[in-house]
């Protein structure tokens, strides 16, 4: 995680990004991008034409959202990569988990590219198949497993995809989690003893979804902590339990505090507070409004000017939601500017490298999942992908 301070800002923890703030440039500033790099990106997706196609997560850096073709959270760009057959390249500026699923849903003949092989996420490491393999054992030592569907967050790597693509489960999206759990449960809804979803790798998603989506209590869901032995359950909790939420959280969303929420409330009348379901539930439920990165930015297009918004999400988002509207006030739900340091990794410089050495007939950090592990996982994407009625956009929490 990269955090770096702020100048002293006149909201206490928050950080409004829509007012003054410490002491401005007395000179030129540099460009924000090398426009000798940008000069070169520009040339080599010239000459590559149709040829490529940029998908760009909301979370990438500005430099690098400037050449994305098209923008979307995990979900669209799942999609939008499988609309694309004729594009021979894919270069995914988002995280490996995304750039696999993406190779999972294209066809052999196209490469898809990660500009920066060190773009992972902290959240997917947190489930490892192994650990998921011993979780399953545990289940079915308490009898539990024919009741269980494994689900997985896209926030996943393709071989934990896979576990739940043979096993009858699935993959969801944070725009979509409450449809997917839903289909989860009327699975196993005639099994003896009643359905149960195994929900891997974000605990908190998993919680908010179950308790705020599906009506479930917090005594419905016990945490399953990969590094205990046993994950720290008896077999009588598993067989009491609706949901078996594994022990994982996001580095960034994780930070957001309740605290902050009251400081900000008491600071700016009338501040709506607008996150991200990987926000801890104790965020979420002081919350005005909770959905997905695609109803993040929905929601503050559609809202009026002069309106005032903390929003609880990664920081390179909700920077050009403040630059993009600046009739409406908008302020990060944090103190420390935090940006999701994997996401960063990939720049102006690695996506320049990654386009020219496909001019020169190189294919640079292809990400290819192997045969087996892609068709099992593509089942269990497949099978959210073919749910009727997603959108790409979330839900307001009292939808
Ligand atoms: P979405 O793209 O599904 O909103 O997920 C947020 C995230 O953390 C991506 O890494
Ligand atoms: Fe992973 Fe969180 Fe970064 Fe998304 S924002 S890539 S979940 S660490």
């Amino acid at each position: 995680m990269t955090t770096v301070d702020l100048p002293l800002l006149p909201l206490g923890r928050g950080t409004d990004l829509n007012s003054e703030r410490g002491v401005e440039c007395p000179g030129d500033l540099p460009a924000a991008s090398d426009p000798e790099l940008v000069a070169r990106a520009l040339a080599a997706k010239e000459k590559l034409g149709e040829r490529v196609f940029v998908l760009g997560h909301h979370y990438q850096r500005d430099e690098v959202v400037q050449f994305a073709d098209v923008m979307g959270d995990s979900f669209k760009l799942a999609r939008d990569a499988a609309a694309r057959p004729d594009a021979e390249y894919i270069v995914f500026c988002g995280v490996h988990f995304m750039a696999e699923s993406a190779d999972i849903l294209t066809s052999p003949s196209q490469a898809v590219i990660l500009p920066d092989l060190a773009a992972g996420c902290s959240m997917a490491d947190m489930a490892r198949l192994g650990q998921v393999e011993k979780a399953w054992e545990a289940l079915t030592e308490a009898g539990v497993a024919e009741q269980v569907v494994p689900v997985t967050y896209m926030n996943s790597s393709a071989d934990i995809k896979a576990f739940c693509g043979r096993h009858d489960g699935v993959v969801c999206t944070s725009s979509n989690a409450q449809a997917v759990l839903e289909w989860a449960f009327d699975q196993k809804a005639g099994s003896e003893g009643g359905a149960k979803v195994l929900f891997f790798p974000d605990q908190h998603l998993g919680r908010n979804t179950a308790v705020l989506k599906l009506g479930l209590s917090l005594d419905d869901c016990i945490v399953w902590d990969p590094l205990q032995p046993g994950g720290g359950v008896s077999a009588e909790e598993l067989r009491a339990a609706k949901v078996i939420l594994w022990k994982g959280h996001c580095s960034v969303h994780g930070r957001f505090s309740p605290d902050t929420i009251d400081e900000l409330r008491a600071e700016i009348p009338g501040v709506q507070i607008l996150v991200h379901p990987e926000c801890k539930h104790e965020v979420v439920l002081k919350a005005d409004l909770v959905g997905s990165t695609e109803f993040i930015i929905s929601t503050i297009e559609a809202a009026p000017a002069g309106s005032a918004w903390a929003i609880g999400t990664e920081l390179n988002l909700v920077k050009r939601l403040a630059a993009a509207h600046p009739d409406k006030r908008i302020a990060f739900l944090d103190r420390t500017v935090c940006y999701c340091s994997t996401m960063n990794r990939i720049d102006l410089p690695h996506l320049v490298w990654a386009l020219e050495s496909l001019v020169d007939g190189q294919v640079v950090n292809r990400i290819e999942v192997d045969a087996d592990t892609a068709h099992y996982a593509k089942l269990a994407l497949q099978r959210m992908l073919d749910l009727p009625g997603l959108s790409s956009t979330g839900t307001a929490q009292d939808d």
